[in-house]
């Protein structure tokens, strides 16, 4: 599709007016617009600081203008206006208008871009975000058009803003729709958990293919209800040594007796071959059930952790906080019927700042989750039946969860294509956490690569000195200092080892592929040096 920019003359004009016969509503609203100005006007250098068109074959496919603001204390902002004609949309044309807007008001010396936009209007609003746009604000019911009320946002691009080029091991993509839905409860006026919390709960249930999806305010509240709930105090239950420290404080806290088990050093999972001869040798000592972590995301080979439950008759509690939108045979992380729990914190794959979920099929499992997220308030009103205590979140989280829920598998696939990318860059340097055969989608909360132990501290600082933060690993839990007397005796070699070697690059769902570039330039370097 061939076109060409230029600046917008008389006859451009005059055969806008008669060009686009057919438009949609939204678009007839900018051509209004434009027809109710007079064209010595458009043409005049005293209402707009630039209009463009783009011809192809000499027919009119879309046009652009920046307008001044009449206000004197206005001189440093100016209005963007953007059509495409219909078959050129998501062609490469509405990014060279844009980039040729941008810089015409750059040229002016102009601080700020500003425009609105239908909130209906997607496609549009990810092509401003892509440009950097950020939401301004939210006008509810502020166009009528055939009857039916739309909704308005305006959005605004900064030009002086010095754009600091550190890139983070991880960051949140809180953007206009999550910005629009947050401004709906703002609006409706009831903020704590409420209806946002019931619409987020069912898109959680029908996207992870499970009965019952329970809402908290974060991952390690999840975990804690599931403790408590399903366990009595002095159970013992098998935990990896490495992971998060709350997928252990959360049982210890209801006095459940951790038996810490090792690790696969390619995955970073529990071993379950370890975790079986545990439970062979521990037969008729109950062993009451077993916490696999999907670390980074990887699923844990949860058909053999079944056939663990069915051999030794224990409960299952997946820590899936890293893993939300994962898929292992066939079928999503979150499925499986028993209680898995996620976690919504800011770094995670999607966000409602803090929060976390329990996903289960067991009806009765999920009544009782609600009530001890709850303070264990009895179906009468002030009165309480058994112990809970208040780990709910509030509708405003919720509304960025619901928009976040959307995004989730277009986050997913960036995510993937930047492990390519750091993969087939940088395969003769680092390795990378093995992708078992059974995964078919790894969300990649985390992007792991391994490095020699002696090394990983050396990258890990020039890539600081770079502007680029990675995350070392952590040390397992045997050797954490506030589990230090529980765990006096352990020795777990690859769970030791691991936390030794590992260095998670830089990942994130808004994340380029020409960051992901100079964190590849900056470990080659490293190398290099
Ligand atoms: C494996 C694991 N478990 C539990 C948690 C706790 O989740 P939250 O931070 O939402 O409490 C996290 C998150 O950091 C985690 O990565």
């Amino acid at each position: 599709m061939k076109y060409k920019i230029v600046k917008v003359n008389r006859a451009h004009l005059e055969k806008i007016r008669t060009s686009f016969d057919s438009l949609s509503e939204q678009d007839r609203i900018f051509f209004d617009f434009i027809q109710n100005i007079r064209i010595d006007e458009l043409l005049s250098k005293s209402r707009f600081f630039d209009v463009i068109v783009a011809l192809s074959n000499k027919e009119l496919v879309g046009y652009g203008h920046l307008e001044k603001f009449k206000q004197p204390y206005k001189k440093h902002v100016c209005k963007l206006g953007i059509f495409i004609a219909e078959d050129y949309r998501g062609t490469a044309l509405s990014n060279k208008i844009m980039e040729y807007l941008i810089k015409s008001a750059r040229r002016h010396k102009l601080r700020k871009i500003w425009l609105s936009c239908n909130s209906q209007n997607l496609r549009a609003i990810k092509l401003y975000e892509r440009f950097g746009f950020v939401i301004e604000g939210v006008f509810f019911d502020e166009e009528l058009r055939k009857n039916k009320l739309n909704d308005i946002i305006s959005m605004a691009l900064y030009l002086t803003e010095d754009k600091s080029s550190f890139i983070p091991w991880s960051k949140p993509a809180i953007r206009s729709e999550e910005v629009i839905q947050l401004h709906k409860v703002i609006k409706s006026d009831w903020f704590s958990q409420g209806p946002m919390t019931k619409s987020f709960e069912e898109e959680l249930k029908i996207r992870c293919g499970a009965k019952n999806a329970v809402v908290m305010n974060n991952g390690s509240s999840a975990l804690m209800s599931v403790f408590a709930t399903m366990f009595k105090p002095g159970d013992r239950v098998l935990f990896p040594s490495f992971t998060f420290v709350s997928t252990l404080n959360s049982a210890t806290t209801f006095g459940i007796k951790p038996i810490l088990v090792d690790i696969e050093p390619t995955t970073g999972n529990i071993d379950l071959d370890k975790a079986e001869k545990i439970l062979r040798e521990n037969k008729g000592k109950d062993i009451m059930g077993i916490v696999p972590v999907d670390i980074a995301g990887h699923s844990v080979d949860i058909k053999r952790v079944y056939e663990l439950q069915d051999k030794y008759n224990i409960k299952i509690v997946e820590d899936a906080a890293e893993a939300i939108g994962g898929i292992a045979y066939k079928r999503p992380i979150g499925s499986w019927g028993h209680a898995t729990i996620f976690s919504f914190h800011a770094a995670k794959n999607i966000t409602t700042v803090e929060g976390g979920a329990v996903l289960t099929n067991d009806e009765e499992f999920g009544h009782s989750l609600r009530k001890f997220r709850s303070h264990g308030e009895s179906s009468t009103k002030f009165q309480w039946d058994s112990y809970g205590l208040n780990l709910r979140i509030t509708d405003l989280q919720a509304a960025i969860g619901l928009a976040q829920m959307k995004k989730l598998d277009a986050f997913i696939k960036n995510r993937n294509e930047i492990v390519s990318f750091y993969k087939s860059e940088l395969a003769n340097l680092l390795e990378f956490q093995e992708v078992k055969e059974y995964v078919d989608v790894h969300p990649y909360m985390m992007c792991i690569a391994y490095a020699d132990k002696n090394k990983v501290k050396e990258i890990y600082d020039y890539l600081l000195n770079g502007d680029i933060q990675a995350r070392l690993g952590w040390a397992p839990l045997h050797k954490q200092p506030v589990f230090r007397n529980l765990f006096r005796q352990v020795k777990l070699k690859e769970s030791e080892e691991f936390s030794k070697k590992v260095i998670c690059l830089p990942i994130y769902n808004g994340m380029k592929i020409t960051e992901a570039e100079a964190v590849v330039d900056r470990i080659k370097g490293a190398f290099r040096e």
